[in-house]
């Protein structure tokens, strides 16, 4: 069989072009690029967390407003704590909720990563 490759070539090329961004992200695909606050944490913080940890209103004593906060409380192990416990543990975070494992995941990433800003 003859393949018409002036049909193929450009199906080829269009298809290695798409682009993930971290929404896209299902559980089981790789993060293939180094994780950065900026780009990839802040946001997570900002729809999740910001509401109850800000400096106004800093539940726990916490707030999560700027990269140092973040990372502070990422070092020391007690926000990985609290996003990876059991649906329906009373410590987990967000409250009574729970993190989707792509940000789960990203979070644990940017720590691997070296807390990378942007
Ligand atoms: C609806 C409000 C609310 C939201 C949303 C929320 N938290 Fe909390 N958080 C609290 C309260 C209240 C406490 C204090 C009680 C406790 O320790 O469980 C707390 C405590 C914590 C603590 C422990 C305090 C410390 O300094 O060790 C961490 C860590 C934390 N939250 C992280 C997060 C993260 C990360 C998110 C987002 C993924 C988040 N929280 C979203 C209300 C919230």
């Amino acid at each position: 069989m003859k393949y018409n490759w002036l049909y193929i070539i450009p199906v080829l090329i269009f298809s290695s072009c798409t682009n993930t961004s971290p929404d896209d992200l299902t559980d089981n695909d790789p993060i293939t690029e180094l994780v950065k606050y900026d780009t990839d944490i802040a946001p997570i913080i900002q729809s999740q967390c910001i509401q109850c940890h800000n400096s106004n209103f800093a539940s726990g004593g916490l707030a999560l407003e700027n990269y140092t906060d973040v990372r502070t409380s990422t070092e020391s192990g007690s926000l990985i704590d609290r996003i990876t416990r059991n649906a329906g543990d009373p410590l987990i975070m967000p409250q009574n909720s729970q993190l989707p494992a792509a940000s789960i995941n990203l979070i644990i990433q940017w720590q691997i990563d070296g807390f990378l800003e942007n």
